[in-house]
């Protein structure tokens, strides 16, 4: 009898369990999007976070300006997340939502749609203002005409005390629209009377304050608990040089004076406000390209030094710059201290004097227009403007170069140089901004007019400048890429033999075709797939790169860039076997027919970490010298809608319970006390009171 009860029970209570289940099915319908989170410097956080149980909010759709007053106008039934389309995400509406309304919000939900949308920029007017030259800085954040991003709104920088969600894809966003309409639209002065459709955000991040304490705290030793609430942002920088470098016993591992390097060099990251979204296209994957570009052309038509004491190239790409330039930080600071390239590369360590010139590629948006910024006026900087101009003509290719020296400059890593030595022999080679994107979920293919070209070509192969192409358009990406790295190439051939460029050939614009093609659309392509192992996964999306906390090196873009660097600038040797092709710097390729081709390759990588986040230098958080950005912690993303039953409605239910719980106690007194009347004398308390017979 027992055994049956409890089986009955047990039962009982699972068919309770599975009915729960899909009852909260019912209740709650998933959205996928992306959320806002939280970064912090020294001194300052920034994003956003939810509440640690998720915030809840009431939708209301916002679609024209005027919707926005409801929300100060003590709305009945807060708090609310309103959900805004992306040209009404403005700096003026958002800051008037935190410091007006921040009572009655508990979440914003941007819907994404590039309609009607003119700019779209939540960087600073000024990037990385307060890491550059800082006192020789002009940039204002007040004066559009003299600034570096005219269209940026500085959300980027704020805090914010409530979650952010992205939802991009238009079936989530008609699931809320819906939800909206059906329950909340009409009647609103009498919301407060039903059951309203809401939204919860789960998006809580673990850090707070600033990355100063959120460090402390995370190494706070807790023998229980190893939490880490931050990690400072890192990667890797990746590196090659035109030639090869002598690989020389660790005992003689020192600095030579007499090696001479020319720099040629861009970021290879990207951000915005959104985890995971965020292309970068115009921002910084153009400039990534013609480097990629040029390197392959240089290494093309200069394979091998002409004399022994030529000069070398160095082409690097940074990681990080976004973040207070970490990635060219980190590399003058391994510079200054021999740690460049690391011990383990078997090559002398470089200094800063062994760069002779630096050619700092910042943003192209305005391919026809290059202006070459540098702080001071030296020799070599009017030499390589010259050479630009030339090649230009000579090949018609439309580019005007103009030299500036001025001390308020781009944004880019050779910043980091020059706030060590304002004499560095710096060039940045800049167009003016007119990027309406930068730094946003829409600066995609699309801000760069990007086709592929799909020439299934040979992008190894360079291209007869005189002819016209025929795969792309005159004024396309693809043939702004090439103009431009070509002039480059042949400018950076002359400053390193002293001869002239004579032939025709230049770069190749199929090959900035499939690089963007890699990095805007999508993995699954040739320039990947001549780099990638028999048998490895391509993905159908492109790489993300977002600098990141990535501890060990595996971020899919910077593994790309050192792959193609090896099959580009790495001088394919046909007579090594590939058998014996297996000890770096020899690298085997597929390459572009997978016949499989072996390289002498000069890549490498180096650490992106901010100098102050290495152990044991005691850095002063307040100085501002090193970029100091960490990302917080969080365990997952997500958000759900749901009906919440009005005010009444829980009111009512909490009072039945009570009235029955009231009644409950009543009845169960009565039976208490009358139970003898009711049961009468029950057997049991006969066995207990009668004597055992046997006795
Ligand atoms: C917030 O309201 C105050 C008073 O109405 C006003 O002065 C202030 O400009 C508002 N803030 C924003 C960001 O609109
Ligand atoms: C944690 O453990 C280590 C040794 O395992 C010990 O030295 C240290 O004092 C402990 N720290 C705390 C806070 O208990
Ligand atoms: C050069 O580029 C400008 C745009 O910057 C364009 O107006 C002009 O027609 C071009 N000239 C030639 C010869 O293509
Ligand atoms: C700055 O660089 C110049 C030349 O590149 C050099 O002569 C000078 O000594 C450097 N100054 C410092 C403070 O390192
Ligand atoms: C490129 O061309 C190939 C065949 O020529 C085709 O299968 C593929 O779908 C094309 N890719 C794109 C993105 O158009
Ligand atoms: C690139 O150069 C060609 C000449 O070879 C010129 O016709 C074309 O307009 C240029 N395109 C761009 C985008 O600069
Ligand atoms: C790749 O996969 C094919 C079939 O799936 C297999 O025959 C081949 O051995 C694999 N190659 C490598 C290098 O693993
Ligand atoms: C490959 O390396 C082995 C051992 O070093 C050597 O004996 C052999 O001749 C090499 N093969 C070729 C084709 O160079
Ligand atoms: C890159 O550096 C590592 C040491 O960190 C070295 O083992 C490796 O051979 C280098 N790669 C190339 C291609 O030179
Ligand atoms: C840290 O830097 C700040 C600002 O430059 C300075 O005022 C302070 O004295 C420094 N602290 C130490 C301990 O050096
Ligand atoms: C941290 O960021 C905030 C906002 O972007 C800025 O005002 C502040 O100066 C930064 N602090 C440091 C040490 O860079």
């Amino acid at each position: 009898m027992g055994v049956f009860l409890y089986i009955s029970f047990l039962l009982l209570s699972l068919l309770c369990i599975s009915n729960a289940q899909r009852i909260t099915d019912k209740m709650f319908s998933q959205i996928a999007g992306t959320s806002c989170f939280r970064r912090m410097n020294a001194t300052h956080v920034t994003g956003c976070s939810s509440e640690f149980r998720g915030s809840h909010g009431v939708i209301h759709v916002v679609k024209v300006q005027e919707d926005f007053e409801f929300f100060f106008n003590k709305p009945p039934s807060p708090p609310y997340a309103p959900v805004i389309p992306p040209h009404l995400f403005t700096r003026e509406n958002i800051m008037r939502l935190k410091e007006n309304a921040s009572d009655v919000i508990s979440g914003i939900v941007l819907t994404g749609s590039l309609k009607n949308l003119v700019t779209f920029s939540h960087e600073s007017k000024c990037p990385n203002q307060f890491s550059g030259l800082i006192a020789e800085q002009t940039c204002s954040v007040n004066d559009a005409e003299n600034s570096w991003n005219p269209f940026g709104t500085g959300l980027l920088q704020e805090e914010f005390p409530f979650p952010i969600f992205l939802v991009d894809t238009e079936k989530e966003v008609a699931k809320i629209y819906d939800c909206f309409e059906k329950f909340n639209k009409f009647n609103l002065d009498g919301q407060n009377m039903r059951s309203l459709c809401s939204i919860e955000i789960n998006s809580f991040m673990s850090a707070a304050v600033n990355s100063q304490v959120c460090i402390r705290r995370s190494n706070m030793q807790n023998n229980l608990s190893q939490t880490t609430f931050c990690d400072p942002l890192q990667g890797r920088n990746v590196f090659a040089t035109l030639f090869p470098r002598e690989i020389i016993p660790p005992e003689e591992r020192r600095v030579d004076p007499e090696e001479k390097f020319i720099v040629l060099s861009t970021r290879m990251d990207t951000t915005s406000m959104f985890d995971g979204e965020g292309p970068g296209a115009m921002g910084s994957l153009v400039p990534y390209t013609v480097l990629m570009t040029t390197a392959h052309l240089l290494a093309k038509i200069l394979p091998e030094k002409k004399t022994p004491d030529q000069t070398n190239v160095l082409f690097a790409l940074f990681n990080g710059e976004s973040f207070d330039y970490i990635g060219s930080q980190r590399f003058v600071y391994d510079l200054q201290h021999g740690d460049f390239p690391n011990k383990a590369h078997q090559t002398r360590p470089l200094a800063l004097d062994n760069i002779k010139f630096l050619i700092d590629l910042g943003v192209l948006d305005t391919i026809h227009n290059l202006n070459l910024f540098h702080a001071t006026d030296f020799a070599t900087a009017n030499e390589f403007g010259q050479l630009m101009s030339k090649y230009s003509s000579k090949f018609s290719l439309n580019i005007t170069t103009i030299n500036r020296m001025q001390k308020n400059l781009p944004p880019t890593s050779a910043q980091s140089f020059l706030r060590e030595n304002i004499t560095f022999p710096a060039v940045i080679v800049n167009s003016p901004p007119t990027n309406h994107f930068y730094h946003s979920i829409f600066d995609d293919e699309f801000n760069i007019n990007f086709n592929y070209g799909n020439t299934s070509r040979n992008f190894l192969t360079l291209e007869d400048l005189e002819a016209p192409s025929a795969d792309f358009t005159a004024n396309s990406i693809q043939m702004g890429i090439r103009n431009i790295s070509s002039i480059l190439a042949f400018s950076l051939y002359e400053m390193i033999t002293g001869e002239e460029y004579r032939k025709q050939l230049g770069a190749s614009s199929i090959f900035a075709d499939e690089f963007l093609y890699c990095f805007l659309v999508t993995a699954q392509c040739p320039l990947v797939d001549a780099i990638s192992p028999d048998n490895s996964t391509l993905y159908p999306f492109p790489p993300s790169r977002y600098i990141s906390v990535h501890r060990s090196p595996n971020q899919r873009s910077m593994v790309w860039t050192y792959g193609i660097f090896g099959l580009t600038v790495g001088q394919k040797m046909p007579d090594i076997p590939r058998e014996n092709c297996t000890i770096p710097p020899l690298i085997w390729y597929p390459g572009i027919d997978r016949q499989g081709e072996c390289h002498r390759t000069t890549q490498n990588i180096s650490l992106a970490v901010s100098p102050a986040f290495i152990k044991d230098t005691n850095y002063n958080w307040t100085s501002g010298r090193y970029s100091t950005w960490t990302e917080s912690t969080w365990s997952a993303i997500s958000a759900r809608i749901f009906l919440r039953p009005s005010a009444h409605h829980e009111a009512m239910t909490l009072a039945i319970g009570l009235i029955v719980m009231f009644f409950s106690f009543i009845i169960v007194y009565l039976i208490n006390t009358k139970s003898d009347v009711l049961f009468g004398n029950s057997p049991s308390q006969e066995v207990i009171s009668t004597t055992p017979a046997r006795c």
